[in-house]
C-alpha cells in the first residue's frame, strides 16, 4: 500500500484542513463535485472540508438506502442544515433492496451495495448534475483491511484496481486517506463539528446489511433495526460499539405455552482502541438479561438472544 499514514500524534489539524481544502479546490477547479453524507464522522468531515473548499460548487446528498437506523436520515439532515450545509435527500431504497434480493453471501451483498451506490445511484446523480468529481471519506484502515483481504469495505475502489473514471464516469477524491479514526475525530473538532458527530461510534458503510446474516430484505432489515434501537438504548456509551445481529437460522422457542420456531438475535459489544483488535465488553449479567427480556418482548418473532464472547481476531466486529 503506497499511502503514507499521518498518525494522530503528528497531525496538525489546522494545517491539514488548510492543505486539504486547497487540494480539493484545485482538483475540482470550475467544475462541480458531489458527495454523500451518511452522518458518520468520516463523511461529515469530508462534507465540511469540501463545503469550505467549494461552497456552491459542492452538492451533498444523503442517500436513503433503507438500511440505516431508526430516524437516522432525518437527524442527519436536520443537523447539517443547522450548520448551514445544504443536503439533499435521495430516496434510493428500492434500488438497494432490488440489488440485495436473493443474495446471502457476505461478499456478494457488499458487492451489491457498492454497485448500487457507485453505479446506479451516483452514476445517475453524476449524469444529472454534470459533476466530474466525487468526494469520499475513505480512511487508512478501510484501505488496509481491504488490501489485506479481510473484507471488502464498500468504499474501496482504486485500491482494488477499479478505474472510477472509466467504470462510473467520475474521479474520486479521498482527502482522509492518510488518517485513522482518532485523527479524523481531531480534524472534526478543529472544523467545529458538534461533539455528537466528533464522538459518533462507527457504523458500517453497508449499514444494517452488515448485521443481517443471509438475505437482507425489507422485513429482515426492519427486524434488525428494531433490535438495534433497543441494544443501543441499553448499551451505547458503555463501549466502543454495540450492535444487534439477526441470524439466518431459526431456533425453537416457546410462546404462550406453545412451540415457536423463531428468530435469534446476537448482541455484540466491543472494547477496542483502533478496531484492529477488539475484546467483548464484560457486561453485567443483569444488563444482558434486561436486554434479552426487552428484545424478546419487543421484536416480533425473536425467541433467542445470545452475547458474543469472541475476541477480534478471529472474529470481526461486524458479522457480515
Ligand atoms: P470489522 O467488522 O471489519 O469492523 O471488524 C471494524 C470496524 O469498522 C467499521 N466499519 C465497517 N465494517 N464494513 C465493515 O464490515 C464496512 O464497510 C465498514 N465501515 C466501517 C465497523 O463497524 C467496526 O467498527
Amino acid at each position: 500500500m503506497d499511502v503514507r499514514e499521518i498518525p494522530v500524534e503528528t497531525l496538525n489539524p489546522s494545517s491539514f484542513i488548510a492543505e486539504k481544502t486547497a487540494e480539493i479546490a484545485a482538483a475540482v477547479g470550475d467544475g462541480l463535485a458531489i458527495n454523500a453524507l451518511s452522518g458518520g464522522v468520516d463523511s461529515s468531515v469530508v462534507t465540511l472540508l469540501a463545503h469550505r473548499a467549494l461552497g456552491p460548487k459542492l452538492k451533498t446528498y444523503f442517500i436513503d438506502n433503507g438500511l440505516m437506523r431508526e430516524g437516522e436520515p432525518q437527524q442527519v439532515l436536520a443537523l447539517f442544515r443547522s450548520l448551514g450545509v445544504p443536503v439533499e435527500l435521495v430516496d434510493a431504497q428500492a434500488a438497494f433492496f432490488a440489488a440485495l434480493k436473493g443474495r446471502s453471501d457476505p461478499e456478494r451483498k457488499r458487492q451489491a451495495i457498492t454497485d448500487t451506490f457507485y453505479k446506479t445511484v451516483f452514476g445517475r446523480l453524476v449524469r444529472e448534475t454534470g459533476a466530474r468529481h466525487l468526494l469520499h471519506g475513505t480512511i487508512y484502515t478501510d484501505v488496509e483491511e481491504t488490501v489485506a483481504g479481510i473484507k471488502r469495505q464498500h468504499n474501496i475502489l482504486a485500491q482494488l484496481g477499479i478505474d472510477t473514471r472509466e467504470a462510473y464516469g467520475y474521479t474520486v477524491i479521498e482527502p482522509l486517506l492518510q488518517l485513522r479514526k482518532p485523527a479524523v475525530r481531531a480534524v472534526a473538532r478543529a472544523l467545529g463539528l458538534p461533539e455528537e458527530i466528533c464522538n459518533r461510534p462507527p457504523f458500517p458503510g453497508p449499514a444494517l446489511t452488515a448485521r443481517v446474516i443471509g438475505e437482507a430484505n425489507r422485513r429482515r432489515i426492519r427486524l434488525v433495526r428494531q433490535a438495534t434501537t433497543i441494544v443501543e438504548r441499553h448499551l451505547a456509551g458503555r463501549a466502543f460499539q454495540c450492535m444487534a445481529i439477526l441470524h439466518a437460522d431459526k431456533v425453537t422457542g416457546i410462546r404462550d405455552g406453545k412451540r415457536a420456531f423463531g428468530h435469534q438475535i446476537e448482541v455484540r459489544c466491543w472494547d477496542t482502541q483502533d478496531a484492529v483488535t477488539a475484546a467483548p465488553t464484560r457486561l453485567p449479567l443483569e444488563t444482558l438479561e434486561a436486554l434479552a427480556d426487552e428484545l424478546t418482548r419487543q421484536v416480533p418473532g425473536v425467541v433467542s438472544v445470545t452475547y458474543n464472547i469472541t475476541r477480534k481476531p478471529p472474529s470481526t466486529m461486524e458479522a457480515v
